[in-house]
């Protein structure tokens, strides 16, 4: 995820470009670059860090020019640098852009162009694309805008594209395919960005772009075609929020936002990992996993991103062949886990900064054991650690407590599992139908958001209560654990989690009347037997939730969920969905500060 600007107007472009990058920096903040143009020529300014940073390098700068386009960057390609920070430039410096998604078939258009004698000066997809213009504007000599439907029509992928060019000093083209892109008009210009709150200071009227549709911007007008150059109707919409609201989407908080956001960013993290009936991971391919005599596997991490552990060595070791565990990394740091050579360390973490996790991967490095690294945030200390990496592609998450991060990691972990699978050559059963569904994912998780009116209303069942226990069998319990410890940070109420199968064996004695219970029984082969279990607990008095699959009889239950039909590994990620707003919501109805709860912090840097 990144934010793009762009301004054309009678004004100076810069103000509208930095307070529009202001807005956006929830979007990405690891770098920002901006380049304005006029008849002399293009001049882009751009830096690693946030954008305080670039304003600092623009204080003194005289920037007069009316025309201009900038970007706040969240690495996906290329770690956070100088050289990697858009604008991107052609090797004449006459054509200037700004891009936001992926450009899936980079690395094969890089190569014909590098034949072509293009050099690159960045890891990024980007440049590839102002290359391409480059070559259709110069050498095929078409006009800017016939290159610019050229070049999309190569492109795979994501993309929202912002360019300028220095013949054309008077205009910006845009395209959309896949990214956020609104268009805006005003009696000082034209303006482009990723998202509303970047114009909202200057217009309500507001243009959203669709996917295959391009526009040229000027001082006066603007004019919207489809990728083949026919004209398109404009439909404008009056936007109704204020600026802070529409940063969050027009949610009352990033983490209402952020669980929204899941169809879209698991879609992300999906983006080219199929490749027919296999899954495509060419990242883990440099370890040599084949060839080492891999004898056992941990997976590591802390919080929530445990919780994703639990759940990848809860799958794997159904037909894994070694040993397979799950350990907290402020355990395994101290706890004398036999590493070697033949051992496969996975280290997962959003941030890739969490200072427990971090000293996992150098105890693991250490004993010279093959280490991977499953992480949100590009270029962080665990990714320049681990021997490779495997990135979630779930957009900076604002919120402290982790909801897309969460649900990446368990895709991302499925993926693995199977990629392992293949490599080691062990027989995994459901292997056809979990590959046949992470391909229907996204609409699956869509689906759950329609449970959002039914979770507020279930949270009311926890108003007077000051305890919540989860249960689940099987992958059902990393569940539980992490609808537990979201319950617990956002809203303060104490929560624990058991196998259900345990609960017999002391918990149940915790229970009373209108005592809350979720249930989650989503697997098939052990779901009846939870369910025995909330009889149990419904006998003495409990209020129970039960999160279960399409076909489980459960018609005498009075608060049931049924989540859509996937195959059964796959239903911890839209049952997290559920989780997460049970918390969200309860959080809400005792007014909790839920994108802050107290004493937490996003990233955990200190032991
Ligand atoms: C809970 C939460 C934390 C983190 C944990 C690890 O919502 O966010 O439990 O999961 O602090 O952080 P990362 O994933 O950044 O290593």
């Amino acid at each position: 995820m990144c934010g793009i600007t762009g301004f054309i107007g009678a004004g100076q472009a810069l103000p509208f470009l930095m307070q529009g990058l202001a807005k956006l920096e929830y979007r990405g903040y690891d770098s920002a670059g901006i380049t304005l143009v006029d008849e002399h020529g293009l001049y882009t300014c751009k830096t690693k860090g946030r954008l305080s940073e670039l304003e600092a390098l623009l204080r003194d700068v005289r920037c007069p020019q009316n025309c201009g386009i900038g970007h706040t960057r969240w690495a996906t390609h290329g770690v956070p640098s100088q050289l990697n920070s858009h604008p991107h430039s052609n090797m004449k410096n006459t054509i200037s852009l700004v891009h936001n998604g992926i450009i899936e078939n980079y690395a094969v258009l890089k190569q014909e162009l590098l034949a072509k004698g293009y050099q690159f000066t960045s890891e990024t997809d980007t440049e590839i694309v102002v290359h391409l213009l480059d070559e259709h504007y110069y050498r095929d000599r078409l006009p800017m805008f016939e290159a610019l439907l050229k070049t999309v029509h190569q492109l795979q992928g994501s993309f929202a594209l912002c360019i300028v060019c220095t013949d054309e000093p008077d205009r910006i083209y845009v395209a959309k395919k896949e990214s956020p892109m609104v268009l805006g008009r005003c009696e000082s210009g034209t303006m482009c960005a990723s998202d509303a709150p970047a114009l909202l200071e200057y217009t309500k009227e507001i243009l959203p772009l669709n996917d295959g549709e391009a526009a040229i911007l000027k001082a006066d007008s603007l004019e919207v075609y489809d990728f083949e150059g026919n004209p398109v109707p404009e439909n404008w919409i009056s936007f109704p929020y204020d600026v802070q609201s529409a940063q969050k989407g027009g949610y009352d908080s990033f983490m209402m936002k952020e669980i929204h956001e899941q169809p879209s960013v698991i879609r992300e993290t999906l983006r080219g990992r199929f490749r027919g009936e296999m899954i495509y991971m060419q990242e883990i391919d440099r370890l040599h996993l084949d060839e080492r005599d891999i004898r056992r596997i941990y997976y590591v991490a802390c919080g929530t991103a445990y919780h994703a552990c639990i759940y990848a060595v809860t799958q794997l070791s159904r037909y894994a062949r070694c040993a397979v565990n799950a350990m907290p990394a402020s355990e395994f740091r101290y706890g004398s886990p036999y590493l070697d050579e033949h051992t496969l360390c996975v280290f997962v973490s959003q941030s890739g900064e969490t200072a427990d996790t971090i000293a996992a991967l150098k105890l693991a490095k250490s004993h010279h054991a093959v280490t991977t690294a499953v992480v949100n945030v590009l270029g962080s200390s665990m990714t320049r650690l681990a021997d490779a990496v495997l990135y979630t592609c779930a957009g900076p998450e604002i919120s402290v407590a982790s909801t897309k991060a969460y649900t990446t990691q368990l895709v991302l972990l499925a993926c693995l599992n199977v990629e392992l699978a293949d490599v080691m050559d062990w027989e995994m059963p459901g292997r056809r139908e979990m590959i046949r569904d992470l391909q229907i994912l996204p609409e699956a998780v869509e689906e759950v958001m329609g449970y959002e009116s039914t979770m507020e209303q279930l949270s009311k069942l926890l108003k007077d209560q000051r305890d919540a226990y989860f249960i689940g069998r099987q992958l059902d319990y990393p569940s539980a654990l992490e609808g537990a410890l979201k319950l617990k940070e956002v809203s303060y109420v104490h929560a624990d989690a058991y196998y259900a199968g345990e609960l017999k064996h002391g918990p149940i004695a915790l229970i009373e009347k209108d005592s809350v219970v979720v249930a989650m029984a989503t697997q098939p082969e052990v779901a009846a037997k939870t369910v025995s279990n909330i009889e149990e607990t419904i006998a003495r008095g409990a209020q129970v939730i039960l999160i279960t699959t399409k076909d489980m009889p459960a018609e005498k239950f009075e608060h049931v969920l049924r989540l859509p039909n996937l195959c059964p590994d796959l239903a911890p990620i839209t049952g997290a969905v559920l989780l997460q707003m049970f918390a969200y919501f309860t959080a809400e109805l005792k007014g909790c500060d839920i994108d802050k709860p107290r004493n937490l912090a996003k990233s955990v840097t200190v032991e």
